[in-house]
């Protein structure tokens, strides 16, 4: 890519809307999600306690948690939404109408946790634009990179037996 565009979108000289995110937005995004997501969302999981959560899933019995972590979130939003407006937009709409029809989680989260609460009615759209944007740059890798990297995890604890 080229480096002026570059440059434009990591100072986010577009103001509001733009793309790219300064340290001022994910300060302020992160806070959002610290008040009025971490109540269900843990922030993330690592591999290892993804591998363990997944093992409970795959039995049929609900991880110890209440909802997905946001670093599980974002990869899978990213998979589907992989540029950042859409990924902005589709939060965004998400959180203020959430259903399972839309959704990109698996279906066992929402057997496990039920839908998610329409917490973005509460919201200005200012607030859950940086929200989104908190999570699509404070997160990387997409579901499918994180997926293969648990199962080559899985692979390699199981071998070690
Ligand atoms: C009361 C608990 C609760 C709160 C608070 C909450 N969530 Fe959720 N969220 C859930 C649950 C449960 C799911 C999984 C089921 C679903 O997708 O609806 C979920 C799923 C999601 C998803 C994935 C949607 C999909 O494609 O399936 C996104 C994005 C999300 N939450 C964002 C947020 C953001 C951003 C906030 C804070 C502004 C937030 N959530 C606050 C419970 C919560």
């Amino acid at each position: 890519m080229n480096i002026a565009i570059l440059l434009f979108m990591f100072l986010g000289i577009f103001g509001g809307t733009s793309q790219g995110i300064d340290k001022e937005e994910l300060r302020k995004g992160y806070e959002i999600y610290k008040n009025t997501c971490s109540v269900c969302h843990i922030e993330s999981v690592s591999l290892m306690d993804f591998a363990r959560a997944r093992m409970h899933v795959l039995k049929g019995e609900k991880p110890d948690m209440d909802a997905p972590p946001m670093n599980l979130v974002a990869a899978k939003i990213r998979q589907y939404y992989p540029r950042e407006l859409e990924f902005v937009e589709f939060v965004k709409d998400y959180i203020t109408h959430p259903s399972s029809k839309k959704g990109v989680c698996n279906k066992a989260a929402y057997s496990f946790f039920g839908t998610m609460p329409p917490i973005g009615e509460g919201m200005s759209n200012r607030e859950k634009e940086l929200v989104a944007k908190w999570m699509y740059y404070n997160f990387e890798g997409t579901w499918l990179e994180i997926f293969l990297k648990v199962k080559q995890l899985e692979k390699t604890t199981h071998s070690k037996k």
